[in-house]
C-alpha cells in the first residue's frame, strides 16, 4: 500500500470517532470524515452493495481526491470501509476523479476512475490532464492496473483533449463484452458524452459520441450514466454552467435525463426528450446501479458546488449523498421513489384521513427529524385555496417551507429559516401536476435533509438542511380549507 493511501487510512480510523452518530444523518452517507462529493464505484459485489466516494478526509474542503468506501445491505444503512485510493500515481497525482465499479468474470471487482496529473500549456500555464484509469481489487484493497492509463489523448476523437475528459461509468453487456461512457468537451467549448468499448474491460476503443451540448444544455457534462429503462434508453449526465430554462435547471451545474432510444449495433443514441432530474437546492452528479432483483436504483450527492461555502459552523464532515431512488418510465418521463427498503426501517405510524387544514396547526404524532411522511391535499370547497404551507424541522426559531400554490401548480422549497447564515439563495420552485385538483407529496426528512417526491416520483426536490435537531415541529397552513390526508412514518436507522 502506498504511504498516501496508508496515511489516510490512519487518519480516517483515528478521526471518525470525533463524529458521533447522531451528528450524522441516519440513513444517508456522509464522508468518514472531512469531505465528499460525488458518489462513485455504486454496484452490488460479494453480497454487498458498494459505494465508493469522491473524497478529502483531512478538511471539509475539496482537495485531492482520494475514493472513500462504504457497504450496505439495504442501500440505506452504511458501514465504513478503509479508503479505497488515493492520488498516489504520477498519472492520478492530482486526484482520483470519479468513476465507477463492476465485478469481473474471475470475481475480482474492477474500478474505473479519472486519474488527473499535472501538465502545462504550450505558454506554460497549468493544463491538468485527465485520463480513465483502472484499479483492481477484492472489495477491500485495490491494486493500481500498471498499463494505466487504459484511455488518454490518443483515443479521442478529434476536436476532444484531456484537459476535460472525466468519470467513466462502465457496465458488462450480455455478450460480455464492457462499455462504458465517459463526459468530454468538443471544441465549441461544450458538453459531449463519448462511448468506449472492451472486450475485457482492460483494453478500451473509441466507437462513438452519444450526444452533446452544442451549448444548449450547459457547458461540460460530467457523471454520465447510460442504460435501459422501461424500454427506452437513458442516458443521465450533470451539465456544468446551465442557463435556467423556465423553472428548470437553476442551480447553476444540473442533472439531466436524455431519453430515447439505442441501437447497439451501431451505437447510436437518438434523443427524444430532456428532463431535469432533480428540482430542489441540491443534487448532482447522480450515478446508477442494477440491483439483483433488477431495479435500476439512483444515488446522487446531496449538494451542490454553487451552495458548498454554505456549511454549519464547525463541520466534521461534509457532503451527503441522497435517498437511492428507484427509476421507472411512465407516459415517456422519468420517475424517482425511494428504495423499497425504506419500509424496512418504518417504525410508529401516525395517520390522519381528510383533516380540515386553514389555521397553522401541528397534528398530535406528526413530527420528528428522520420521517417518512405522505401528505395529500385538495380543496375543501369550489373557490379553492392559493398557498397551502407545510413547515419541517420546525423550533423556535428555524423552519423549511414547503408551499403548494395551485393556481400556478408551483411548488415551492424555502430553507431561509433553516439556520443556515449564509447569503445564498434559498429557495426553488418546480412546476408540478394536479390530478383532479389533488397533489400528493411524499416528504422524506433526515437530519440534515429533505427530499420531496410528487405525486408518485413525478418530480424531486432535494435540500440540505442543518437545522438544530431540537428543531423536529412539523405544521400545516392554508390561506383556504384544505382537505388534507396525512401518513406518517418515523424512520428507525441504528
Ligand atoms: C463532479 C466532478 C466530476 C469530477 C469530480 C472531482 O462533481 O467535478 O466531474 O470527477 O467532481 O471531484
Amino acid at each position: 500500500m502506498s504511504t498516501i493511501l496508508q496515511k489516510a487510512r490512519e487518519y480516517e480510523q483515528k478521526y471518525r470517532v470525533y463524529i458521533t452518530p447522531e451528528e450524522r444523518p441516519g440513513y444517508h452517507l456522509t464522508p468518514q470524515v472531512g469531505w465528499m462529493n460525488d458518489p462513485n464505484g455504486f454496484s452490488f459485489y460479494g453480497g454487498e452493495y458498494h459505494l465508493f466516494y469522491q473524497y478529502h478526509p483531512y478538511s471539509t474542503e475539496w482537495g485531492p481526491m482520494h475514493w472513500g468506501h462504504a457497504v450496505s445491505t439495504d442501500l440505506l444503512r452504511w458501514k465504513y470501509l478503509p479508503a479505497a485510493i488515493a492520488p498516489d500515481t504520477e498519472i492520478d497525482q492530482v486526484g482520483c476523479f470519479s468513476g465507477s465499479a463492476i465485478e469481473l468474470p474471475d470475481g475480482r471487482q474492477l474500478l474505473m476512475y479519472t486519474g488527473v496529473r499535472q501538465g502545462r500549456n504550450e505558454d506554460g500555464t497549468r493544463r491538468d490532464q485527465q485520463t480513465q484509469c483502472l484499479a483492481v481489487g477484492n472489495g477491500l484493497n485495490y491494486v493500481k492496473y500498471t498499463a494505466n492509463p487504459v484511455l488518454d489523448d490518443k483515443d479521442l476523437p478529434e476536436g476532444f483533449t484531456t484537459a476535460d475528459f472525466r468519470d467513466p461509468k462502465l457496465w458488462r453487456e450480455e455478450d460480455g463484452s464492457y462499455a462504458c461512457v465517459v463526459g468530454a468537451r468538443t471544441e465549441d467549448g461544450s458538453g459531449a458524452i463519448l462511448l468506449f468499448t472492451s472486450p475485457d474491460g482492460f483494453q478500451w476503443k473509441y466507437e462513438n459520441i452519444l450526444d452533446r451540448s452544442y451549448n444548449e444544455y450547459g457547458r461540460m457534462w460530467e457523471c454520465p450514466d447510460f442504460f435501459p429503462l422501461d424500454g427506452k434508453q437513458l442516458l443521465i449526465t450533470s451539465p456544468q454552467d446551465m442557463s435556467p430554462l423556465g423553472l428548470e435547471f437553476h442551480n447553476g451545474n444540473n442533472t439531466m435525463a436524455l431519453i430515447g432510444s439505442y441501437d447497439r449495433n451501431t451505437h447510436r443514441f437518438e434523443r427524444e426528450q430532456v428532463q431535469a432530474i432533480d428540482y430542489g437546492l441540491e443534487f448532482y452528479a447522480p450515478q446508477t446501479m442494477l440491483t439483483p432483483d433488477g431495479r435500476r436504483v439512483m444515488i446522487g450527492w446531496l449538494q451542490n458546488w454553487d451552495t458548498c461555502s454554505a456549511q454549519p459552523p464547525n463541520a466534521k464532515w461534509f457532503g451527503q449523498t441522497s435517498t437511492p431512488r428507484e427509476l421507472s418510465l411512465k407516459d415517456g418521463r422519468l420517475i424517482q421513489v425511494p428504495v423499497r427498503e425504506i419500509e424496512a426501517l418504518h417504525g410508529r405510524r401516525v395517520a390522519y384521513q381528510d383533516v380540515t387544514v386553514q389555521e397553522e396547526v401541528s397534528l398530535k404524532g406528526v413530527y420528528g427529524r428522520m420521517v417518512d411522511m405522505t401528505v395529500t391535499l385538495r380543496p375543501a370547497d369550489v373557490d379553492g385555496f392559493q398557498q397551502f404551507t407545510i413547515k419541517v424541522a420546525k423550533g423556535s426559531q428555524h423552519y423549511t417551507n414547503i408551499t403548494f400554490f395551485p393556481k400556478a401548480s408551483v411548488l415551492r422549497v424555502n430553507r431561509a429559516h433553516s439556520g443556515l447564515a449564509r447569503d445564498i439563495i434559498h429557495e426553488r420552485d418546480c412546476l408540478v401536476r394536479q390530478q383532479n385538483g389533488e397533489i400528493r407529496l411524499r416528504i422524506l426528512l433526515d437530519r440534515f435533509s429533505l427530499e420531496i417526491f410528487v405525486n408518485g416520483g413525478e418530480q424531486a426536490m432535494s435540500t440540505a438542511i442543518y437545522t438544530p435537531q431540537t428543531a423536529d415541529g412539523i405544521s400545516f397552513e392554508a390561506d383556504r380549507s384544505v382537505i388534507m390526508s396525512v401518513e406518517k412514518f418515523d424512520i428507525i436507522a441504528e
